[in-house]
């Protein structure tokens, strides 16, 4: 009734942002993302009569409140499929900062989903996964794959699953993750989902989508970072305007958030193959090619307002470990 988990986190190329159906997380539209190597999460759990109480702790800290509430809705989720009321205590670590856009919940769901399933003893088949771990966290749907990932939106629990468009091997492509910030963002993503439909850039966003998929599925057949690279840009700043002028506001630029952005548009005038994309967070993530990251990273690190940069290459499908965090 014990497993480990490790799940990647991804960066979505075409974004989720708004939702047809909140309680299911249905989105409005579909989504495209690559899972990251190096951005993920461990999550342990174990499922026992001696635990007591569910018990969470995330990064070697309790987890309380909403974030509390949230794990233990999704063990509720699991219990249902293992047909059991034993209680939980789940374990989690991330090479990376929570809550600052770096798609913590999507690494965090997709792992505990994986390992929620084993503990469980429940062998079910991957579009289930990716539907069951679209109910903890909507972008953990994408997070059960590795390599590129198309969630398609469907309208029914059943029909919004992802799906694998190129596995991890098909393009050796880098993602300069640019940290600028490791403090928790003011707005959730939970709590944008239901701000968009208020902004008046949220249709003008939708209206956008049919092609931006069609664009992303195309520079990924033809590995064409060129225009990865102009989707992924649109696409985040069509996000951030909702995001703006939505109600309640999420502003969630820094300044060193922008200084990243000017400076990959600086460097694209250079010649340059940099392109920047961000998720619902003030981190800005640097799409490139292997042979240039290393001169991107080290670039970036002397930017005013930069912490550090976090590498990644194209990550695999999680992975179940025996070696356990309790
Ligand atoms: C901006 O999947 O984190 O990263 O379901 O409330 O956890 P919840 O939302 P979440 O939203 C992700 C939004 C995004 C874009 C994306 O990943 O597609």
């Amino acid at each position: 009734m014990k497993a480990t988990a490790q799940a990647g986190a991804n960066i979505a190329i075409v974004k989720y942002w708004g939702n047809l159906d909140a309680s299911l997380n249905l989105p409005l539209n579909s989504s495209i993302s690559l899972t990251l190597d190096q951005a993920n999460t461990i999550v342990t759990v174990e499922f026992s009569p001696n635990v007591g109480e569910d018990r969470v702790e995330i990064e070697g800290r309790p987890a309380a409140g909403y974030a509390r509430e949230r794990v233990i809705g999704h063990l509720n989720h699991l219990r249902q499929m293992g047909g059991t009321d034993a209680p939980a205590r789940v374990a989690s670590r991330s090479t990376f900062p929570p809550a600052t856009g770096l798609a913590f919940s999507a690494s965090f769901y997709a792992a505990l989903t994986v390992a929620g399933l084993a503990a469980l003893g429940l062998a079910v088949d991957p579009r289930t996964v990716s539907t069951v771990a679209r109910l903890g966290s909507g972008s953990a749907a994408r997070s059960v794959y590795g390599g590129w990932v198309e969630w398609v939106a469907g309208a029914s629990h059943e029909e919004s699953y992802a799906q694998v468009l190129a596995p991890r091997d098909w393009w050796a492509i880098r993602d300069v993750i640019a940290i600028v910030s490791d403090e928790p963002k003011a707005v959730p993503s939970t709590v944008g989902h239901a701000a968009a439909v208020s902004s008046p850039c949220h249709q003008g966003r939708l209206a956008r989508t049919t092609e931006h998929l069609a664009m992303a599925r195309t520079a990924i057949r033809n590995r064409d970072l060129a225009l990865l690279g102009q989707v992924a840009e649109e696409q985040a700043l069509l996000l951030h305007a909702v995001a703006m002028t939505g109600t309640p506001r999420a502003l969630y630029w820094l300044p060193g958030t922008v200084a990243v952005m000017q400076q990959v548009l600086a460097w694209r005038e250079e010649g340059w193959p940099a392109y920047f994309t961000l998720d619902a967070g003030p981190n800005v993530h640097v799409l490139t090619t292997v042979e240039d990251a290393p001169r991107v990273a080290a670039s970036l690190c002397a930017i005013p307002g930069m912490q550090r940069t976090l590498v990644c290459a194209p990550g695999g499908p999680p992975v179940l470990g025996d070696v356990h965090l309790f």
